[in-house]
């Protein structure tokens, strides 16, 4: 079993990673800082694996709708008011037992119930686990765009029980692998080697990808500056998501834009050829997409980048490599060589 110590702003707390960590944590809670709690789940999730967890703590469970159109302050209120009929209270540890949907809502649920209350994440999808339970980012969507209201909330424990990734959709397996490559090149070759990417390796692969988010978090918690490197793809990725109205899933979009980063990054004069290649090659195989489709307009991708709230005052900034391990921000990147790289990257 691993355990991986966090040190925050407001507190220190573990993240606990094994295989059948779930059995442990039922029969010693309060050693996983759990106490009193209130499990919240969905109506995927719950019947597979959180309905028999919360039977075994004796807990109540609140069962959500499954799906990020309900990552809505509508539904928190609904929480809220679920909360108050299961009396829920300033002892209360409240449990997201979900994949990033989850945890994001009631984590915000969580951090305003009450004026706070605890919270401990039990991830289930592999995104989840590597990326959105680990860093204190909680919030839900509005209508006029993602994530638009949030919280820093950190959790009194993370719970990884690898062994629920057996009933996860391939589709969303790839999903979570598209972060753990991008992990793998800021700041861990390890996570590149293609052998350990299947669910055979699951602990050692999601161990790996979420001590890289720590480090990267522990050193910059309100993302100022090094946190950014977590973007890496992301300026490409949100792009694409945008232009097809959500027609790709995140992860996808994660994929192709990571491939375009090295692209620009190779193209700009900063890394290899060969890291180009080896990029497009991890994605075939874990089957996430290299290209964009003709219908999809470099240009248009190119203005929806400028929405992008993490670029400031107009100037445009990727994330890009100079190779495994080393990312820079670079600023004001020219149009002519993003729509090169996309051009390049657009089956006719
Ligand atoms: N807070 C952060 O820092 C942060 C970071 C990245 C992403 N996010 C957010 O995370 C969300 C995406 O997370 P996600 O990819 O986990 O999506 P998700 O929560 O929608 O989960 C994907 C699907 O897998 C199902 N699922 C989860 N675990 C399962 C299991 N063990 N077996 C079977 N099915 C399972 C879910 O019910 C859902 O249908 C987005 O809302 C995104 O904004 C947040
Ligand atoms: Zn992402």
């Amino acid at each position: 079993m691993a355990k991986i110590d966090v040190t925050s702003p407001e507190n220190t707390y573990a993240i606990h990673i094994s295989d059948g960590l779930l059995k442990e944590v039922t029969q010693r809670p309060s050693e996983f800082q759990i106490h009193h709690p209130i499990v919240v789940s969905n109506t995927t999730v719950a019947p597979l694996h959180a309905q028999a967890f919360a039977d075994k703590l004796n807990a109540p469970l609140i069962i959500l709708p499954d799906g990020e159109q309900y990552k809505t302050l509508e539904i928190v209120a609904g929480l809220y008011g679920d909360l108050l009929s299961a009396k829920a209270d300033r002892k209360t540890t409240l449990i997201a037992f979900g994949g990033g949907v989850i945890g994001d809502s009631v984590g915000f649920a969580a951090a305003s119930y009450m004026r706070g209350i605890d919270l401990v994440q039990i991830p289930t999808s592999l995104l989840s686990m590597v990326d959105s339970s680990v860093g204190g980012k909680v919030g839900v969507d509005l209508p006029q765009g993602k994530n638009l209201v949030g919280a820093f909330k950190q959790p009194k424990a993370v719970l990884i029980d690898t062994s629920v990734l057996s009933t996860l959709p391939d589709s969303e397996w790839a999903n979570g692998m598209a972060e753990i490559i991008k992990h793998g090149l800021i700041a861990d070759p390890a996570l590149l080697d293609t052998h350990l990417h299947t669910r055979n390796h699951a602990t050692e692969l999601v161990r790996r990808a979420v001590q890289v988010k720590v480090d990267v978090v522990q050193i910059d918690p309100y993302e100022h500056a090094q946190r950014a490197y977590l973007n890496l793809g992301h300026t490409f990725a949100h792009a694409v998501e945008q232009v097809t109205g959500y027609q790709w899933a995140h992860g996808q979009a994660v994929g192709f834009g990571l491939l375009a980063a090295v692209h620009l990054s190779h193209d700009l004069g900063h890394c290899d050829l060969d890291l180009v290649g080896q990029v497009e090659h991890i994605l075939k195989h874990t089957g996430l997409p290299t290209h964009i489709t003709s219908d999809i307009q470099p240009q248009a991708l190119w203005e929806a980048m400028h929405t992008d709230k993490k670029w400031e005052s107009g100037h445009n900034r990727f994330v890009l490599l100079h190779e495994v391990g080393q990312p820079f921000i670079m600023e004001n990147v020219s149009h002519e060589a993003v729509i090169n790289v996309l051009e390049r990257l657009r089956v006719e």
